[in-house]
């Protein structure tokens, strides 16, 4: 008979792995703490914005009209232990405040609470990003709570999805990874992802360590990627250079890649600028911080990348922002998201705020989450009345919906015909013909 699976957390990974398991026929519950989550997502409501999840929870939430009725939600954890064979815990683990390492402590209440409700035997899979090392203390302390004893196994199963492809990246993975101990344990991970989910990618086992490794190593590495495209941005602006063309020289060599070279303000979010500290703060507990000094100077590149478009753009409207208008474009930490999390748009507007300058933020998605993080910007609801006024435009969220706006258009209601390309994906010629004064990072002037 086929697993019962429960997923704890309903985040973005959670509540899209507790959707892609019901779609892949599974009987699912979700649970989560807190109970205005669970009230929603009874609803088939999603608390974030996540392209085609609503949709699958309109598929498969019991009690909603032609829905599957395959996955249900509680904030009990004795209904989950009494419920699942297998547990994903999908948790999140920010990052401490004032600290690099993250914070393990809704991953340690996550066993804590479940545990002890573990009477027959069952699989715990940790899909939370955790520092290596935790998988197996985690194992150790299941164990020691779980009634069932040697029964409550721990598997890893890191989870590499993308905000805004939450969807299709959990459906269609580029690989498994799945950190074991028994055969058993890794029997029954094949047989539960031994559906369309697996079809065609790799299934790579390990041990405990490699797996929790694999997501760090893996988002450290992209972070690098965008860092150096970034340095690379900052010696075109220096020497001339274009950093556009530059990376498409690159990405034809199939060993670089073209993927993950977009020069701009850098990366942020609720992953890659915590991974990376997090990655460095365990590397110095284990005693081998030297192995990732380099990160240190990855993190500083993508900070400065921040400062560097509040200075391009306090060079825009004539050296300070005293009653200069500043009008920006995106909020969100990456399009196709409402997620301002480490949000670098957000921080620019922000810093530019704090200087002095009235600045005004559009976000197709992000106006909510932005408000509650930065009540004191102003906020207009289309990208036309943002710019009304403006000395300069900050392109810093590179929304598909900004590429098709009318220069034209935009420069009627503006003060100063300037904008400042933040994500390099603006038509340069297009703004330059509407008469704009057009700048991009790591491009040449004009
Ligand atoms: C990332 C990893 O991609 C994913 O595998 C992991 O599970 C979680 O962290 P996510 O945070 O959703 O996913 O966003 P991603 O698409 O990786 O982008 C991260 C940041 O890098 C964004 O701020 C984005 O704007 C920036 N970025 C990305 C660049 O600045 N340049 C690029 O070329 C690519």
């Amino acid at each position: 008979m086929a697993p019962k699976i429960t997923v704890i957390g309903t985040g973005y990974l959670g509540a899209t792995h507790a959707a892609a398991m019901a779609e892949l026929g599974f009987e699912v519950l979700g649970l989560d703490v807190v109970p205005e989550k669970v009230a929603m997502l009874s609803e088939g409501r999603v608390p974030m914005f996540e392209p085609g999840l609503e949709e699958l929870l309109h598929k498969h939430v019991a009690g909603l009209e032609g829905s599957s009725g395959r996955l249900r939600f509680t904030t009990s954890y004795e209904e989950a232990g009494e419920f699942g064979d297998v547990h994903f815990v999908c948790v999140n683990t920010p990052q401490k405040h004032g600290e690099y390492a993250c914070d393990m402590s809704y991953v340690d209440t996550a066993f804590a609470s479940l545990a002890p409700h573990l009477h027959r035997p069952a699989l715990v899979v940790g899909k939370s990003t955790v520092p290596v090392g935790s998988a197996e203390r985690l194992a150790a302390r299941l164990t020691e709570l779980a009634p069932a004893g040697e029964g409550a196994e721990l598997a890893w199963n890191p989870e590499f999805l993308r905000e805004g492809f939450a969807v299709k990246d959990t459906l269609h993975p580029d690989r498994i990874v799945v950190g074991v101990a028994s055969e058993q344990a890794e029997k029954q991970l094949r047989e539960i992802y031994a559906t369309p989910i697996a079809e065609g990618s790799p299934f790579v086992v390990t041990d405990y360590p490699t797996a929790e490794l694999v997501k760090a190593s893996a988002n450290s590495f992209l972070a690098t990627k965008i860092s150096y495209i970034n340095a690379m941005a900052e010696i075109c602006e220096a020497a001339g250079g274009d950093v556009v063309k530059l990376a498409e020289a690159l990405g034809h060599d199939d060993r670089i890649g073209k993927k993950f070279l977009r020069a701009g303000i850098g990366f942020g979010g609720g992953c890659l600028p915590k991974d990376l500290r997090a990655f460095m703060a365990r590397a110095g507990e284990l005693g081998v911080d030297q192995a990732l000094t380099f990160l240190r100077e990855i993190d500083s590149i993508n900070m400065r990348r921040r400062g560097h478009m509040v200075e391009l753009a306090r060079e825009a409207v004539g050296g300070g922002f005293l009653g200069k208008r500043v009008s920006v474009l995106g909020a969100t930490f990456k399009p196709d998201s409402d997620d301002v999390r480490d949000s670098p748009a957000l921080n620019v507007a922000g810093q530019i705020h704090l200087q002095g300058g009235q600045v005004t933020v559009f976000d197709p998605k992000g106006m909510d989450n932005a408000r509650r993080v930065f009540p004191t910007l102003r906020y207009e609801d289309s990208a036309l009345e943002a710019v009304r006024g403006a000395h300069v435009v900050l392109h810093l969220t590179e929304w598909g919906e900004f590429r098709e706006l009318d220069p034209a258009e935009l420069g009627e209601v503006v003060a100063e015909r300037r904008i400042l390309d933040g994500r390099n994906t603006l038509d340069a010629d297009r703004w330059r013909e509407a008469g704009w004064t057009f700048r991009a990072m790591g491009r040449p002037r004009a």
